[in-house]
């Protein structure tokens, strides 16, 4: 769509749905067209009343202000959070002060570098593996999936290891993942209906786990303790869950967006492979400007909030994606520059709930990008591709024709 078709489509600034697939197809259009219009905050009757900042500085005020807009629910649906505030459905991504510090505590060693980087060996085998599993490539004629056979299968198999959940569970894990994240325009009852499954998924894991102690991040949530006490099951349940959600299609979009991005940009692909040292900074620009993950917050009270009058209870969409493009922020914020020096994004997040898992989701994005780049050195899209829906942005269909496959990087 050209930025008209964009502007014709709906009414963006007074009846935002980001649940339209028209959203995640235009968002860079769309936010772009808003804060053109003079609209730094868009409305919506749906899901209850909503807000959507798409400035960097009110994206930011929102995200520090944890007085007037609540984490108890962070994905905007027709439901509201059954476990209130301050510990949330899910913490710590749903807790708010002053327990949100006491639950993010615990999960931050196993996520800290120290842990994280020995994984790189097992994520690259990962990756080849997949490569190899795509069979054999004529060269200019070969047409494979970058999202379905490559990125959807990287970080859930990685997750799920660490927590300790069957890495075959990983269709139902994608499952779990669409009710949660993109099946948000259901009724509030058909929604709450349609997680219970991985509830009691989970619950029935948490069990076993308790019978039967393993070495790895479940356990270590059954054993740790607060003040000399263990987790409620709750507790440990809803941080499982959080991790499973927040560890599985937020990087699978990532490397969605990041080698889509090459497959549309041949010199920028053509740079990335002649110039290796420039990956660092090529993994922070795609995380820039294809961010995938879009949070919300509740309004705990009434607020006038730069002149919006928020409801208690409405939601208010934080697009960190939207925050990463703004032109007040960044120099030409929509061009992808591979070596960019400034580039204090937002895609992690901004304020106390900044992601816990970026040193995962960066080795992940990092290695993922490098193995494909190294087995396929030239690849363009060749058809059309989905976009997924919701608050988590990225590729779900994405069709490359293989233009050259490096003979020295094939087999695992
Ligand atoms: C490219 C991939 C990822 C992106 C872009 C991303 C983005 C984000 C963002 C924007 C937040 C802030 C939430 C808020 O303000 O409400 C967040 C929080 C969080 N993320 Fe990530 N995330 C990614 C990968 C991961 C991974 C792999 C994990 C771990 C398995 C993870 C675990 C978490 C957790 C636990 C929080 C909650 C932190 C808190 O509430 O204190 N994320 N993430």
């Amino acid at each position: 769509m050209t930025i008209d078709d964009v502007r014709q489509h709906r009414d963006w600034a007074n009846d935002l749905d980001h649940a339209d697939p028209e959203y995640n197809r235009n968002a860079p259009e769309v936010w772009e067209h808003l804060r053109e219009s003079g609209c730094p905050v868009a409305h919506s009757d749906l899901y209850g009343g909503m807000w959507a900042p798409v400035t960097h500085e009110l994206v930011k005020e929102v995200a520090y202000d944890t007085d007037h807009f609540s984490s108890q629910g962070v994905i905007v649906s027709n439901a509201r959070p059954i476990i209130e505030a301050p510990v949330g459905p899910a913490p710590p991504i749903t807790s708010d002060p002053p327990f949100h510090q006491i639950a993010r505590r615990l999960l931050l060693p196993p996520f800290a570098p120290k842990q994280i980087d020995p994984w790189e060996k097992e994520i690259r085998t990962l990756c080849r593996g997949l490569l190899d599993e795509m069979g054999e490539i004529d060269e200019g004629t070969t047409i494979i999936d970058a999202a379905v056979q490559y990125a959807q299968h990287i970080p859930v198999n990685v997750i799920a290891r660490m927590i300790g959940l069957p890495t075959t569970d990983d269709e139902l894990f994608r499952g779990f993942v669409h009710a949660v994240l993109e099946a948000v325009d259901l009724p509030a009852e058909e929604r709450i209906a349609a997680i219970e499954p991985l509830a009691e998924y989970l619950d029935a894991k948490v069990a076993e786990h308790q019978a039967n102690p393993r070495d790895n991040l479940l356990d270590y949530l059954l054993n740790v303790e607060i003040e000399g006490n263990k987790l409620s099951s709750e507790h440990v349940r809803g941080s499982v869950l959080l991790l499973l959600i927040a560890g599985i299609d937020t990087t699978w979009s990532a490397i969605g967006s990041s080698l889509w991005h090459l497959g549309t940009h041949a010199d920028d692909l053509a740079r990335l492979v002649a110039e290796p040292d420039l990956m660092p900074f090529a993994i922070e620009e795609f995380l820039r400007a294809y961010a995938p993950v879009t949070m919300a917050r509740l309004v705990k009270e009434d607020y006038d909030f730069h002149g919006c009058p928020m409801k208690a209870n409405d939601w208010v969409l934080l697009p960190f994606p939207a925050a990463n493009r703004d032109p007040e922020e960044f120099e030409d914020a929509n061009e992808v520059i591979l070596d960019r020096k400034e580039n204090r994004h937002s895609a992690f997040g901004l304020g106390i709930h900044r992601c816990l898992g970026s040193n995962l989701a960066r080795l992940e994005l990092r290695v993922a990008v490098e193995e494909f780049i190294a087995r396929f050195p030239s690849f363009e899209l060749a058809g059309d591709m989905t976009w997924s829906v919701g608050q988590v942005r990225g590729p779900r269909v994405m069709p490359f024709r293989v233009l050259k496959v490096n003979p020295a990087h094939t087999g695992s």
